[in-house]
């Protein structure tokens, strides 16, 4: 079956859905989504959005932390359009009901997070991603122009390459004209067609063995757009979160960053600070340096976990500003945060790398767009600042939005007749275990060798094992009917290779890349993204 609409929106997360607001403005939309909509990264987002929403801050104080946090690597342009737009699309938020939280004068409550100098995180307490999610899907719910399906897994992108006439390739000028799509519960694929695409799928953080985030966030658009020969950039620097809840499952369970912003202290198991020997901004330096240190203490002493201690302030405030981590951590884990110290590691939680894009969000492919996590903008470089995610797909998908409308009307799109999707010769597999042992094995390697701390020898080793399981998925995928755990696979295994490849490039050590091999920042080589072509 074919669907065709104005404008496709791949994923429902903060990203997509803002744009796709924005969009129905002047046609017809289409919203692909894994899950059931409110499924997303932005979902479970708990410390909130950073802005300059007070006197006392100021673009240029925002600017440069965001630039400090990055390490050299952030592009200035795409940081002060960030930093400059946030706010109006923070207050057009709040039109559509988001309710941010206010102190007594009803003023906004800014918390304060790792790498800021000011408090500046405008929070709904400790669920700021399901508030924002919550009046974003109410309003796309309710919008006539826009249609969400749920339970719709995208395969690939449809370029020249699907073209049902033979098109001559020409790898610098692509088109992408919409997407296959797996429909989960009919078991069939189904082919959208759109003049623009916007690809918003968010990160992977399931390439990693222990992540913060939800089983949607598998890389499938950066794997998407790689195969379809968009621009990908600086995928090494993969952000491990200092502070998830030791032994939580998967994923793992967050403990804000606010909470340090708060002032919760970070200690060893025996009770002894020690963020001091590593900066002087202490527990709430940024988090490349949080996690590095919290895995170089683990490592000296043979230990599991940190402690995170918040017993010296005033439990009312903690119950008060942190409900939702209190009461999870209380029923679920049976721990009383006020009363005890928090066990706590870090844990893979956000993708600075993906797909490259210019400041309107357009990629490397005609008429294709990417947002939020999945996307490279430049405005994270090394290393993200805490609570810029959700600003950055608010931001960019303001101005992917401005320009695709632009696009459409200046630019109608002769769309070819695209192939059927076609499994002729493909077996139904009753293989499941061969794509959850692949699955484990690529978290395990990418844990063990391509984590906080990389070296020559680890990541030679991950390379060489990853290019086995690729060509063991990618065989496999060929003689067999897709299914939403093969195609996650396939998107696991090659995102898992693109960030070996270019931790492999960049031989110095910045922001989130660490190796021991090369243990200085060496910006006479290496100050530049990490591109793959
Ligand atoms: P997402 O919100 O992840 O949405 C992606 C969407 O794409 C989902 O709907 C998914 O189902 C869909 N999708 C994926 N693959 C496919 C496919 N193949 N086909 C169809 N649909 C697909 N950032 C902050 O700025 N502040 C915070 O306080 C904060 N807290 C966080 C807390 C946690 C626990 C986590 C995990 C992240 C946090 N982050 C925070 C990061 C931030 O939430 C994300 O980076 C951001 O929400 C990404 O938004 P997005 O729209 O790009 O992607
Ligand atoms: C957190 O609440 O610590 C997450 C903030 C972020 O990822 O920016």
């Amino acid at each position: 079956m074919t669907h065709r609409f104005d404008f496709l929106v791949l994923g429902s997360g903060i990203a997509g859905l803002s744009y796709a607001l924005k969009v129905a403005e002047c046609g017809t939309v289409g919203i692909i989504t894994k899950k059931e909509r409110a499924e997303s990264n932005t979902n479970y987002a708990q410390g909130g959005v950073a802005a300059v929403m007070s006197q006392l801050d100021s673009f240029d104080l925002h600017v440069r932390d965001t630039l400090s946090a990055g390490v050299g690597l952030c592009h200035r342009d795409a940081v002060e359009i960030l930093v400059r737009e946030g706010p109006e699309r923070l207050r057009e938020l709040a039109q559509i009901g988001v309710e941010f939280t206010r102190n007594q004068a009803g003023e906004l409550d800014l918390a304060r997070e790792g790498g800021h100098s000011i408090n500046r995180i405008v929070h709904s307490h400790d669920l700021t991603g399901r508030e924002i999610e919550r009046a974003l899907v109410a309003r796309v719910t309710s919008h006539p122009n826009i249609q969400v399906f749920e339970n719709h897994i995208a395969i690939d992108l449809l370029t020249e390459h699907h073209a049902a006439t033979k098109h001559v390739i020409d790898r610098t000028n692509i088109h992408c004209w919409g997407a296959y799509a797996l429909n989960v519960h009919e078991n069939a694929v189904h082919a959208f067609l759109a003049n623009a695409v916007l690809l918003a799928t968010g990160g992977l953080g399931h390439v990693y063995l222990h992540t913060t985030n939800p089983q949607i966030a598998t890389g499938d658009g950066i794997a998407m757009a790689y195969r379809a020969g968009a621009t990908i950039a600086n995928m090494e620097f993969v952000q491990f979160h200092p502070t998830s809840l030791y032994d939580s499952g998967s994923p793992s369970f967050l403990i804000s960053e606010a909470v340090r912003g708060y002032g919760g202290i970070l200690k060893t198991q025996d009770g002894e600070e020690f963020m001091q020997k590593y900066d002087e901004r202490k527990s709430l330096a940024p988090r490349d340096i949080v996690a590095y240190a919290i895995d170089t203490e683990l490592k000296r002493r043979g230990e599991d976990f940190v402690l995170l201690d918040l017993r010296h302030l005033p439990a009312d405030g903690i119950i008060e500003h942190f409900p939702h981590i209190y009461e999870t951590c209380l029923n679920k884990f049976k721990l009383d945060i006020t009363r005890e110290p928090i066990p706590v590691v870090p844990a893979a939680h956000y993708a600075c790398g993906g797909v490259l894009t210019d400041t309107n969000g357009r990629t490397s492919i005609h008429g294709l767009y990417a947002s939020g996590e999945v996307s490279m903008t430049g405005v994270h470089g090394a290393n993200r600042l805490a609570s810029n995610s959700l600003l950055e797909g608010l931001v960019f998908s303001d101005r992917a939005a401005r320009d695709a409308r632009r696009f459409f009307r200046e630019h109608p799109v002769a769309i070819p007749e695209i192939k059927d999707w076609d499994d002729s010769g493909t077996l139904n597999s009753e293989e499941w275990v061969l794509i959850s042992h692949n699955r484990r094995e690529i978290q395990q390697i990418m844990w063990d060798y391509v984590g906080i701390v990389r070296s020559n020898l680890r990541l030679e080793r991950a390379l060489r094992r990853m290019d086995l399981i690729r060509n063991e998925v990618e065989t496999f995928y060929k003689k067999t009917k897709v299914t939403e755990g093969l195609i996650e696979l396939r998107n696991l295994a090659l995102c898992a290779m693109l960030i070996i490849k270019c931790a492999m490039k960049r031989r110095e050590s910045r922001g989130l890349h660490v190796t021991t091999d090369y243990r200085e920042r060496n910006d006479k080589e290496f100050l530049a993204d990490t591109i793959v072509d």
